[in-house]
């Protein structure tokens, strides 16, 4: 399988990896061969890149840290409850929301508790539309992966995936013409952004059934280390450590996403961010805990090798998630030369190093 740029998709390439509406519901199964029609609704929905078997790739597969079907029912109750906040009637509703979000948690927290080791190896495409949603739900899987690394117990853990699945509530009072806004946004459209964390914890707020450690994380997501987030500007001792570990996912997940305003960040980018980032505007502990579960160049990724040629990431190395085993492209001159088709595992031969990794 393959990560390519929906631009280079063909008709007749097949689908390795199913796309999901916004409300959790699979859009095109895997193994759907594509049409112009598809390839191009799926530009309009803002998926920009898919995978798709391809020959160089033949054989290669990839899984996600947890099941579609695990991700799939997350994504169905954010979407509900973000419907109900909307609507101003999440707090009639609340108790059977919050046991099925309780429930989503658990499900992803006893999947990612059966891995020997959690590593990300896989791009979450995500839909422009769908963003929040799909967001609230990789950051509550980042996040629980992060916090089991610092040995949380199960109801720390809960506690923490539900505040992450909810995180964002409050853009659900933020008009969406603004949060799609493909241009910079003036400074009444971004003071009402910024409004968001605070509109969430109040919501939140009203209800018992929500601990006041998951709420927190939705009031200070945005805050850094060195006083430079919002709403209230803290500083590392006055934030909690849910919501440090909020802001390192929610900043990962937004730079490894296709937005309105700009193509993603693939991982080594984003990780390298985050470490530039780290002892400033995050907590350097948690970053390091955080990036030791990802993988920086993803299964199907396409690379350059130090030694000049193309290659593609055929498989994760978990006890050295930087150097992967890679499998060498046949499109440049010395390649097909050489030894296209050859995989090479980057752990055991250090004089080859990965380049860059080139966007699909
Ligand atoms: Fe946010």
């Amino acid at each position: 399988m393959r990560l390519m740029s929906i631009d280079a998709v063909m008709p007749g390439m097949v689908l390795s990896r199913p796309v999901y509406g916004i409300d959790g519901r699979r859009w095109l199964a895997q193994g759907v061969e594509l049409t112009q029609h598809y390839i191009d609704r799926l530009r309009e929905l803002g998926i920009l890149m898919v995978y798709v078997w391809d020959e160089a790739t033949s054989g290669v597969e990839v899984r996600d840290v947890v099941s579609d079907e695990t991700r799939s029912r997350a994504m169905a109750i954010v979407c509900k409850m973000l419907a109900e906040a909307s609507r101003g009637t999440i707090h009639a509703r609340r108790m059977a929301l919050y046991s099925e979000a309780s429930d989503a948690v658990g499900a992803i927290i006893d999947e990612l508790r059966s891995k020997m080791r959690t590593v990300v190896s896989i791009m979450n495409l995500k839909s422009f539309d769908g963003y929040t949603y799909e967001h609230s739900v990789n950051c509550c899987i980042l996040g629980i992966m992060t916090g089991m690394g610092l040995k949380y117990n199960d109801i720390k853990l809960r506690n923490l995936g539900i505040g992450l699945l909810m995180h964002d509530i409050g853009k659900m009072m933020v008009p969406r013409d603004i949060l799609n806004k493909a241009g910079s946004l003036d400074p009444w459209e971004f003071r009402r952004v910024q409004m968001h964390p605070e509109a969430g914890f109040k919501l939140l707020s009203e209800d018992d059934e929500i601990s006041a450690t998951s709420r927190v994380i939705c009031l200070q997501h945005h805050e850094r280390c060195d006083g430079s987030g919002y709403p209230r500007g803290l500083t590392i001792d006055s934030i909690q450590e849910f919501a440090r570990i909020g802001a390192v996912v929610d900043v990962y997940d937004a730079l490894t996403s296709d937005r309105i305003y700009r193509p993603a960040y693939m991982p080594s980018q984003a990780a390298e961010i985050l470490r530039r980032g780290a002892g400033r505007e995050f907590d350097p502990e948690i970053v390091e805990e955080f990036l030791s579960h990802i993988a920086p160049y993803p299964i199907g990724a396409t690379v350059r090798l130090s030694t000049g040629q193309s290659a593609v990431v055929v498989d994760i190395n978990t006890d050295d998630i930087a150097r992967p085993v890679v499998r060498i492209l046949g499109q440049d001159e010395e390649a097909r030369a050489a030894n296209a088709g050859e995989e090479i595992d980057l752990s055991k031969h250090r004089e080859i190093n990965i380049a860059f990794c080139l966007r699909p």
